[in-house]
């Protein structure tokens, strides 16, 4: 294990780079330094048993993507606005993949699409006490190398297949930093309005009418806004508005007539 600044060199920030590790989140679980950074950033050439959301496990093969997790305290951030996280992390992971390929957007709360396919996902893992967060792990994985999938997911697909040629992971991983950083940073200026406004812009299906499902069934719908506390409020085809938390609610890509591909 190597431990040292870089990407940042203030004594508030501390990267480690593992080749090997169950999850980088985990690691962060358990990480106890005798003197905790402000910012603490690990990245992983592999992960054993790379997490997802909802349980599912992560793909990616070893050395061929970005698999990194940042832990960071968020003093300026209330523990009901902790979506901001989600919106800036995925705003930043999207900007920086921008400077590879156009065609990118966030897809509700905080995957990373190219078009209809995933190219990235985050796990946020916050422990609260009261009203603030006192621990903050943002999981993400970015597929930036890696030519084929394998697993069950229904659209993985990396930069590499996008634009055809391997790219230098860390680039990435320096442009997620450096937006992350100045997002982070613009709260304090304006609670988050800048954010929240780009968020919308970016959103994967922010105009138009789109097939979901809900426990009732299939139904089309558009995108009417995101509430602070991250839900989605989806307005059907009869006008009427129903609001939902992260998994009540799938986005479909129809197939063909009958079939569609649950996201
Ligand atoms: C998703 O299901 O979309 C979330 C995927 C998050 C994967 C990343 S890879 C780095 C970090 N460590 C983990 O175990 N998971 C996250």
């Amino acid at each position: 294990m190597n431990t040292y600044y870089c990407l940042d060199d203030s004594p508030r920030f501390e990267m480690i780079e593992l080749n090997e590790i169950d999850s980088t989140n985990n690691f962060l679980k358990s990480y106890r330094p005798l003197q905790p950074k402000e910012v603490t950033l690990v990245t992983a050439e592999f992960q054993t048993a790379g997490r997802g959301q909802i349980g599912n496990s992560w793909e990616s093969e070893s050395g061929e993507n970005l698999l990194f997790s940042l832990l960071i305290h968020p003093q300026n951030i209330e523990a009901s606005q902790q979506f901001l996280i989600s919106q800036i992390s995925a705003l930043s992971a999207k900007e920086a993949l921008e400077a590879f390929t156009d065609g990118l957007s966030v897809k509700w709360p905080n995957d990373i699409y190219w078009h209809d396919k995933k190219i990235g996902g985050m796990l946020i893992e916050n422990d609260l006490s009261g009203h603030t967060i006192t621990n903050c792990i943002i999981g993400i994985g970015l597929n930036i190398n890696q030519e084929k999938f394998h697993s069950p997911a229904p659209n993985p697909i990396s930069l590499f297949q996008i634009i055809g040629k391997k790219i230098e992971k860390r680039f990435v991983l320096e442009r997620f930093m450096k937006t992350f950083n100045t997002r982070i940073s613009s709260l304090k200026i304006d609670g988050g309005e800048q954010v929240k406004q780009d968020y919308i812009q970016a959103l994967y299906r922010r105009n138009g009418m789109h097939p979901y499902a809900d426990e009732t069934g299939r139904f089309e719908a558009r995108i009417v806004k995101i509430e602070p506390t991250g839900h989605i409020v989806l307005e059907k085809v009869d006008g009427s508005r129903h609001t939902y938390a992260f998994k009540e609610v799938k986005h479909l890509i129809p197939l063909n007539q009958e079939t569609d591909i649950a996201l």
